[in-house]
């Protein structure tokens, strides 16, 4: 049985499989030297002889258990099409949402824009490299997704003033997310893809009161396809004030979660298995701090199914001799 596939079907906590997100960027000058040559991000992406070559990048490098496949969220909009565009030292921005436009998409036209990711996937998950390693796939909740085609951009703290304003565009919109989620996770599970991990980021943006309808439901539904077709589903509802509601609401085979959350109370509050924590700003420090803290999760988690990572992305500016340091001391932990 595969690593991550030990700890979350099997509750095994007698080891502590690691994956990294965003184990595949710009930390690695590897990366940097292909993504230099390839300005544009998305057809980056829907290149699957570079995007797999990236996609194994980390796991040529370290001792990991799963690669994720070098993809983003936003390829979604995109396959919709939405333009989606990534800006330096901005991130990424939107063309205007057209309704009238993406109610006319249908599947063929979304598969056929976006199947060079599936490729990829494909690809990876035969590469010899991969042998007892999970092929991890991905997607961004509905949520976050509507964040992004109705703000056009990250929010950063907050969304648009009238975000909320149109009530009719967000519903339709969201049902159409929904749809295209659905078909995408479908076609990454049968091009190799062995876990699912939905990512949650602006979570954290929402009032309690709209939670049913901009995570839980939406969510739900999700995580009920991605147990239909057998996969395992991780979910990361980054910021979520209260992960044992969503928990509890959600039911995911696993959960991630942010380096905001105080592991202690989590393990009292959850039964599933648990993934990430560690902030990543600790691997900008020295080696001995990275350990320590890295040691903490390992040991409050010790008899708790437990899947190491961070609580968010690993940031651009990490020494990739750190990263190797963090896998080596999970591994000999
Ligand atoms: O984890 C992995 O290695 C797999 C690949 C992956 C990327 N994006 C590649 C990427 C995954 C899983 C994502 C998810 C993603 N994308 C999320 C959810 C996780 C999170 O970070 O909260 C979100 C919100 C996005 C949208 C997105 N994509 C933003 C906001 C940005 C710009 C910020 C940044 O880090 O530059 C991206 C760009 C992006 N996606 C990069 C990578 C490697 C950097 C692109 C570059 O090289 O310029």
């Amino acid at each position: 049985m595969k690593p991550l596939h030990r700890v979350i079907i099997n509750n095994d906590t007698s080891f502590n499989p690691i994956w990294i997100m965003r184990q595949a960027g710009r930390y690695l000058p590897e990366f940097r030297d292909i993504r230099k040559e390839n300005p544009n991000f998305i057809n980056l992406c829907l290149n699957d002889n570079l995007s797999s070559k990236i996609t194994l990048q980390p796991l040529k490098r370290f001792n990991l258990d799963a690669a994720i496949i070098f993809s983003d969220i936003l390829i979604l909009p995109y396959g919709l099409g939405q333009k989606v565009e990534f800006k330096k030292n901005f991130g990424p921005k939107l063309g205007e949402l057209n309704l009238n436009e993406i109610l006319n998409v249908d599947e063929v036209y979304f598969v056929e824009k976006i199947h060079r990711v599936y490729k990829a996937i494909n690809k990876v998950s035969l590469d010899p490299s991969l042998t007892n390693k999970n092929m991890i796939g991905f997607v961004g909740a509905p949520w976050t997704l509507l964040v992004y085609m109705i703000n056009q951009q990250s929010p950063k703290k907050n969304l648009k003033e009238n975000f909320f304003k149109d009530k009719s565009l967000i519903n339709k919109t969201l049902l159409i997310i929904e749809k295209f989620l659905k078909i995408h996770i479908k076609n990454q599970i049968d091009n190799g893809a062995d876990v699912i991990q939905i990512f949650d980021s602006w979570a954290g943006l929402l009032e309690e009161k709209d939670l049913r309808n901009y995570i839980y439901s939406p969510t739900l539904n999700l995580v009920n396809y991605v147990k239909s077709l057998n996969v395992p589903v991780i979910c990361f509802p980054r910021e979520i004030k209260n992960y044992k509601d969503f928990c509890d609401i959600v039911k995911p085979d696993a959960i991630s979660i942010d380096y905001n959350v105080d592991p202690k109370k989590i393990l009292k509050d959850i039964k599933i298995p648990i993934q990430g924590g560690l902030d990543p700003k600790v691997l900008l420090t020295d080696k001995e701090t990275l350990k320590r803290e890295a040691s903490k999760y390992l040991d409050i988690f010790k008899d708790h199914p437990y899947i190491f990572n961070l609580g968010h992305g690993v940031l651009p500016e990490t020494d990739p001799n750190m990263f190797d340091y963090l896998v080596k001391t999970v591994k000999s932990y």
